[in-house]
């Protein structure tokens, strides 16, 4: 699907989070599925007072299968990374990098969930997708 305009939803308490846990929440649409972890570690495009916490589509960009959040995945090559390994042709996605692709078929990373922190309340909200188009079979990326 590609929105062009985002609902406002809140996702999570900052209190509720804890480090690699990730959080499953379906959003623009019931059916696309993303995950909200707070890796522990700065991350590019992470809020929170550590910048630490992101969220990502758990739809692959390879084919469309729903992938796992892993705490080290192995990359060819590279230093170990939280992020997204899916299981079924091994893409691999760096969470530090706005998931950048790291290993396995994927053609581009899955699109981050941008993220608002309400610091009154720690309410933490998704506002959009970037890039806004989610996986969508034979849409190419
Ligand atoms: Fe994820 Fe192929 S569907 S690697």
């Amino acid at each position: 699907t590609g929105l062009t305009s985002f609902p406002k939803v809140k996702v999570a308490n900052i209190n509720d989070l804890q480090v690699n846990q990730p959080i499953t929440f379906n959003y623009p649409l019931e059916n696309e599925p993303n995950y909200l972890v707070k890796l522990g570690q700065p991350a590019e495009g992470g809020i929170g007072p550590n910048n630490d916490i992101v969220a990502f589509s758990a739809i692959c960009e390879h084919m469309g299968c729903i992938y796992h959040f892993e705490t080290s995945l192995t990359p060819y090559g590279g230093p170990n990374v939280p992020g997204g390994h899916c299981p079924c042709h091994g893409s691999l996605y760096d969470y530090l990098e706005k998931a950048k692709v790291v290993g396995g078929p994927a053609p581009c990373p899955v699109p981050m969930v941008q993220l608002v922190l309400d610091s009154s309340t720690g309410d933490i909200y998704a506002v959009g997708m970037n890039p806004p188009t989610i996986y969508d079979h034979g849409t190419p990326c």
